[in-house]
């Protein structure tokens, strides 16, 4: 760990504007300071004021934390809440049922517009049809859905039931797809004909019905489906059903059913260091709330606002700040079905400008794409849009580089915005360290300091805490209420995992090491300590991809690593070991391709190695073990300067450089 050293010489810190700092919620470093006290003086009070204040109650809780069955942490337990009323009802009950929910802009530009009341209306239909389709409180339902309103209509209607909702991300493979109906032991799954990006269909409903043959799916009763293209899909009657037709048939009021507020809103597929992704379960009283919360702290949302989060619902980013977030705070927000470079780079920009959006929420990957693209052709350079609605930006999933920050902030921002860089993981339900535009002074590339309540800390690997300045272990010390709450099925998993007994069994393990500045304590995060991958922003386990190469019939061994790269952040460098002789030239730039395919289909495209190399063997101790980082400093084209005395093989080293 004494090797993580500060990396971040950063002289340039950007307050906050007179203005903004008036204007927003929590004003000042003196106000953010003062309710970081308030959570010190009395934690449990500090959580319960902002739970009641933030959300309707079916059953008002008394209990605030339980400790007792540490790490199996409970929040506000006996309280009894709906997380759909919370989102929709009461904003109706409140006047504001008129109030636009959704502007939802699809693929070719076509822009629909949902009120609060007509979403209400929407999600309660679809929850009275997955009930007629006997889906009950507790049963899980998987979500396999472009971006739509129809995606966040399904996660709603779950929620209003009862029903505990997997959604998986629209770009996996039937074979991740099965893995995980399998895993959390789906009843029924939601999907569409077809997905359009870039102008193109996709199959998804084809993907289902692979991933649902391949077997342990027999609890499926029922295939939901939407149409979005009309294109051609085959059809099991009885299993089989459109969305549109259950839910016509049914009547537009639904009650929502009240669940403890520790019952399951949500299961989220994440990759980790060993095994297959796992579940991170997450509550409905606990995450709620802090989905809600963060939206008004870190991008001081005001009624007036029209948000933008341009993730995905099937990532954390989507379920916290499209699906659930924005819609508890009553909010108007853009919800986007194709990608930022269709039909130009200019998309974000053009769509900005187009729905006047002041709060704008997106990846690192994306903005270093765009200004490349930007660099490029001046037609898609931000300065040919009027950005002017914007009032702050954020960027989520990986670190940014202080040069992206400052193109950003000059060129989307207009040097008005401030950047919220926050750090969070699907783990934490929501933001942890991140600025506050009308409080922290910022400081590019660092995430700044943790929210109110939020006990993060930097500590070596026996629990210690580092003095600043010094790299180590970024944990959370104590519990807080949209932490994960297990692993699916898994609790021993849930425990080792993140509350690690070397550790002293009590931190939260993030996973990423970090440091904090010297003078103002401000944390840079370094990327991730495990063997978990970061490639544009999206998680991935080196293990998971070397199974998928191990699972082809050519392969004998696989080790994947990350190499840094200028637009994804991390790319999967994968070596290989056949079982025949080791390939050269076009034969070897022809199985390379085989096997990014091969991949593609096993995990989905997002894990596609971008380079291939092929050994003899792969570099080994003697007692057999893959020497890693010999194979990232190969990666990376470095001269290789460790000490390779253990070495079984050194010659390797030449063919895989
Ligand atoms: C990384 C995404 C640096 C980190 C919300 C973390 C970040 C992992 C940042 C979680 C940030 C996320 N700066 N790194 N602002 N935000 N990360 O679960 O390594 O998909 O552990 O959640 O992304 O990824 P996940």
């Amino acid at each position: 760990m004494s090797a993580i050293e500060s990396v971040l010489h950063e002289p340039r810190v950007f307050a906050p504007a007179a203005q903004t700092v008036a204007n927003a919620t929590v004003s000042g470093m003196a106000a953010y300071e003062a309710l970081c006290a308030e959570a010190a003086r009395d934690y449990e009070g500090f959580w319960a004021r902002l739970a009641r204040e933030t959300l309707a109650w079916h059953t008002p809780f008394a209990k605030v934390l339980d400790e007792s069955k540490a790490p199996f942490y409970t929040w506000f337990e006996d309280g009894e809440l709906n997380a759909s009323y919370n989102c929709l009802d009461r904003h109706v009950e409140a006047g504001h049922g008129e109030r636009v929910a959704i502007i939802f802009e699809a693929d070719d530009g076509a822009v629909t517009r949902v009120t609060y009341r007509d979403l209400l209306a929407r999600v309660s239909r679809f929850a009275n049809a997955l009930k007629q389709r006997g889906v009950k409180k507790g049963d899980r339902v998987v979500i396999y859905m472009p971006m739509s309103i129809e995606g966040i209509v399904a996660m709603q209607a779950c929620a209003r039931i009862g029903a505990t909702h997997s959604v998986v991300f629209g770009g996996f493979s039937s074979k991740s797809l099965n893995e995980r109906v399998v895993d959390v032991g789906a009843v029924a799954l939601v999907t569409a004909d077809e997905q359009m990006r870039r102008g193109k269909a996709l199959p998804l409903k084809r993907i289902a019905d692979e991933a649902l043959a391949m077997g342990g799916c027999d609890a499926v009763h029922s295939v939901i489906v939407d149409r979005r293209t009309g294109g051609d899909i085959d059809w099991i009657e009885g299993r089989d059903h459109w969305m549109h037709e259950l839910a016509h048939a049914q009547g537009e009021t639904c009650a929502p059913e009240p669940v403890g507020a520790e019952h399951p809103l949500f299961v989220l597929y994440t990759s980790g260091s060993t095994g297959a992704p796992k579940g991170v379960q997450h509550s409905t009283g606990g995450y709620l709330l802090w989905a809600a919360q963060t939206l008004k702290w870190t991008f001081d949302w005001k009624p007036d606002d029209i948000f933008w989060c341009t993730a995905d619902i099937g990532w954390i980013t989507g379920h916290s700040y499209i699906a659930y977030g924005p819609l508890a705070l009553g909010a108007t927000q853009v919800v986007f079905e194709g990608v930022p470079t269709w039909p130009d780079e200019g998309r974000f920009w053009q769509m900005i400008e187009k729905h006047k959006v002041t709060l704008f929420y997106t990846a690192p990957t994306a903005i270093r794409s765009l200004i490349k693209a930007s660099d490029a052709d001046a037609a898609v350079h931000p300065a040919r849009y009027d950005l002017s609605s914007l009032r702050i930006l954020g960027t989520v999933g990986e670190p940014i580089n202080p040069e992206a920050w400052i193109w950003y902030y000059e060129n989307v921002g207009g040097k008005r915005c401030p950047i919220v860089d926050t750090w969070w993981q699907t783990e934490t339900g929501g933001h942890m360290i991140t600025p506050l535009p009308g409080a922290t002074p910022l400081v590019p590339g660092s995430c700044t300091l943790p929210l109110p309540g939020i006990m993060a800390a930097i500590v070596d690997e026996t629990g210690q805490d580092v003095p600043n300045g010094q790299g180590g272990i970024l944990v959370v010390k104590r519990p807080w209420p949209a932490m994960i709450r297990n692993v699916w099925g898994q609790p021993e998993r849930y425990q080792s995992g993140y509350f690690p007994a070397e550790l002293g069994g009590t931190l939260y393990l993030a996973g990423d090491g970090s440091v904090r500045d010297k003078d103002s304590g401000y944390f840079t995060i370094m990327g991730r300590i495990d063997d978990v991958l970061n490639v544009s922003g999206h998680r991935l386990g080196t293990m998971e991809i070397e199974s998928a190469l191990v699972a082809n019939p050519l392969v004998a061994e696989a080790a994947v690593v990350g190499r840094p790269d200028d637009t994804t952040g991390e790319a999967v460098v994968a070596f290989v070991v056949l079982k025949a002789t080791r390939p050269q030239g076009d034969e070897a730039v022809k199985l390379a391709n085989d096997l990014r395919a091969w991949v593609g289909k096993e995990i989905g495209p997002i894990a596609k190695p971008k380079d291939i190399r092929f050994g003899e063997n792969l570099p080994k101790t003697r007692s057999g073990k893959i020497m890693r980082r010999l194979l990232r400093s190969l990666a990376k084209g470095e001269a290789i300067t460790q000490d390779v005395s253990t070495l079984e093989n050194p010659a390797i080293l030449d063919q895989l450089g």
